[in-house]
């Protein structure tokens, strides 16, 4: 494709290192944990696409019957021309926005992910659809190569899905920081968030029947089985999903069903588990509308617009810089 363009800020040396750091510490902290960024492999990709899927996730509908509501009102307000999306993955959502970004001067998106094949699929797509845009992906790390991305144009950048939730306050607030000192004044932030609301539901969607969560979970042993060389029993680890009602977070969680080891041989480290022992896999934390324009008025933005379904289970914030 002619106007397609791929910049890449990870070399398969940071990946692995950053992939062994964050094992080291989890798996020798107490308790353990793991973060949720390793989750996403090919196959634990195509596992959160079948969660998006389930009838008890709720999160990407939402969103995306927001999207079709409010595209144009967010294209207008926002003035932008170029689209930044965080955590491209599949474009699906990005469309509504595109559509309604293409018929105001609409210049360029750039896609930003972590993963190189996951990237180029979605620019291609993205370009062959917008032949008159530049699409220029970014492979990168959100989290570090935030002052890398091009700083041309109107910028509106887009962070969905309710990913803003896997991080606990503290970074949240560096991100959110670091983000608002990559933007000049004018440029947007359209933040996907999932809401505060009934225990119940919130623990349905992260604990389906049918298990798909439970896969998606035990998919990060797979992971590190396989990068690093471990012999972890994924089918010995239970699936946990439980809200925090004082963080207003779920935590997913994989639980020893008996007392076992495991060794991971690239690291040369050997784990102890009791039976029963808890790791923590995932936080996805949940919001309440004003204290989060208030975190992001903290961040140095302008909150612009709330906007949420009928049913008030989701919200897409829009603040400039
Ligand atoms: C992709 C981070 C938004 O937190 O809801 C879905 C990941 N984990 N089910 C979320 C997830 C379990 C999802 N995010």
């Amino acid at each position: 494709m002619p106007n397609v363009r791929l910049t890449d800020h990870l070399d398969p040396a940071y990946l692995r290192q950053a992939l062994e750091n964050d094992v080291r510490s989890g798996l020798t902290s107490r308790p353990k944990w793991l973060p949720p960024k390793w989750f996403y492999d090919a196959a634990g990709s195509d596992l959160f696409t079948r969660i998006t899927r389930l009838p008890e996730y709720y999160p990407t509908r939402r969103e995306l019957s927001i999207l079709r509501a409010h595209a144009t009102d967010v294209a207008v307000r926002s003035g932008a021309d170029t689209l930044v999306e965080l955590g491209s993955g599949t474009s699906e959502k990005t469309v509504l926005l595109l559509d309604a970004l293409a018929d105001r001067g609409l210049r360029a998106y750039l896609p930003v992910d972590v993963d190189a094949v996951t990237l180029g699929e979605a620019a291609e797509r993205v370009a062959a659809r917008y032949p008159g845009i530049e699409v220029h992906a970014v492979c990168a790390d959100f989290e570090r190569h935030l002052g890398l991305l091009p700083r041309t144009g109107r910028r509106m950048v887009a962070f969905l899905g309710g990913t803003i939730g896997n991080l606990e306050p503290a970074p949240r607030e560096v991100f959110l920081k670091g983000l608002r000192d990559t933007l000049d004044p004018g440029d947007s932030l359209l933040l996907g968030a999932d809401l505060v609301k009934d225990t119940g539901r919130l623990v349905a969607a992260y604990d389906d029947p049918a298990g798909v969560t439970a896969e998606f979970n035990r998919n990060v042993l797979r992971v590190i089985n396989r990068e690093l060389r471990a012999d972890f029993d994924p089918d010995a680890f239970e699936h946990v999903a439980r809200y925090d009602e004082g963080d207003d977070w779920i935590e997913m969680r994989l639980r020893a069903t008996r007392a076992m080891r495991a060794h991971v041989a690239d690291l040369g480290l050997d784990v102890a588990f009791a039976a029963g022992e808890e790791m923590r896999t995932e936080i996805s934390a949940k919001f309440r509308p004003e204290p989060l324009a208030a975190e992001l008025e903290a961040a140095g933005f302008t909150p612009a617009e709330l906007y949420t379904d009928p049913a008030g289970d989701f919200a897409l914030l829009l603040a400039m810089a």
